[in-house]
């Protein structure tokens, strides 16, 4: 069932679902956000969540909902150790979803509170993400051990510098995931001095490779045409670049300059089925010195992503009266080998679209 967002002039907007993929990771808030006994909500895959951390550092990730009632275990009270039902008081151990007290329970009782547990799901933080594991529905017990490694963005020393970025898209998961990946928009969406502009366009030849559950524009020296790239060669060294996308949800690009690097993870993430959210992370060590770059990395970093965001809000404008849609070659073949990468995924029949390596051509 789509849930209904608004534009920022307030309009609402109902597009199509996609169909979600279970049994992975997924970020759900910034953990600068956990306060000490304080509780925060997020919301993934349509699932109201309640996050914190406890007395002892670790953080935990509950379904928003009292086992008891179903009310809100996030309008309750929170000690640092336990979270506490705002309705009846039942306490929840929060890692393990535990009950550890029942405030009405008597001598007279025989019910043991400790064998009924709320929804606790795996939780992590990295690189200053709260990743939470999403087991399928009907896969048991949700505190169980998640078999993926929690994602990591990729880092080469320690020094270096960091930033995050944020943007709520009125689309599914899928329309948030090919218009990342799609390279014909760039010199129409992210038109600017800094970057490039329509003029700029020209042919491209990429080299893909398949990687497990995803494919891998293999390392090369980046664009000519975009301002950012043309900064690293003051190293006076060779650029390369290396870009991934992976299943569910994520694009990593890696630039390496002699031992100068700046790595990225990209995550779009569907909060319900036709919502979704796109955190950008990086760190990096080129211009460490320089003063200021992380916040004109910021200002920047976020300019391009509300360029998307902007785009995106208004075609999903397009997209609430269901209109049939294309791809075509070869810009969209990666929006292809996502969707096929997609339903290998849900079939579970592991079969990869991308056999060997292979190059596309497209002008940008
Ligand atoms: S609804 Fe939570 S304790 Fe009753
Ligand atoms: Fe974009």
């Amino acid at each position: 069932m789509p849930l209904v967002t608004t534009t920022k002039a307030g309009v609402p907007i109902q597009g199509p679902s996609a169909t979600l993929i279970y049994d992975d990771w997924y970020p759900a808030l910034r953990t600068d956000t956990l306060r000490k006994g304080k509780l925060a909500k997020a919301m993934l895959l349509g699932i109201p969540l309640v996050l914190g951390r406890r007395t002892d550092g670790r953080v935990f990730a509950m379904r928003d909902s009292c086992p008891h009632r179903g009310i809100p275990l996030s309008v309750g009270w929170f000690d640092g150790n336990r979270v506490t039902c705002r309705y009846h008081g039942w306490e929840f151990e929060p890692c393990s979803g535990r009950c550890e007290l029942i405030p009405s329970l008597s001598g007279h009782d025989h019910l043991d509170a400790t064998r009924i547990y709320a929804t606790a799901f795996p939780c992590e933080e990295r690189d200053g993400h709260a990743w939470v594991y999403i087991a399928g529905p009907g896969s048991g017990r949700k505190g169980e051990t998640a078999e993926r490694a929690v994602p990591e963005l990729a880092k080469f020393g320690g020094r270096y510098r960091s930033a995050h970025l944020s943007a709520d898209l009125p689309c599914n998961v899928d329309h948030g995931i090919i218009g990342l990946m799609d390279p014909a928009h760039g010199p129409f969406v992210h038109q600017a001095w800094w970057w490039r502009s329509r003029a700029s366009i020209r042919e491209k030849t990429k080299r893909f490779e398949p990687i497990p559950e995803g494919f891998r524009m293999s390392a090369h020296a980046p664009s000519g045409n975009s301002a950012p790239y043309k900064l690293l060669g003051v190293y006076g060294e060779p650029v390369e670049t290396t870009i991934d996308f992976m299943l569910p949800n994520r694009r990593t690009e890696i630039i390496r300059c002699g031992d100068k690097w700046f790595s990225s993870l990209t995550t779009v993430t569907p909060v319900t089925a036709s919502t979704c959210r796109i955190d950008v992370i990086a760190a990096w060590n080129v211009f460490y010195n320089i003063p200021f770059l992380t916040p004109i990395a910021r200002f920047f970093g976020a300019k391009f992503v509300r360029q998307d965001q902007e785009t995106m809000i208004q075609q999903a404008e397009g997209l609430k009266h269901n209109p049939s849609l294309m791809l075509i070659d070869d810009a969209d073949k990666p929006a292809k080998w996502y969707f096929a990468l997609k339903q290998a995924r849900l079939d579970g029949t592991g079969k990869h679209p991308v056999d060997a390596p292979i190059e596309l051509h497209w002008r940008s």
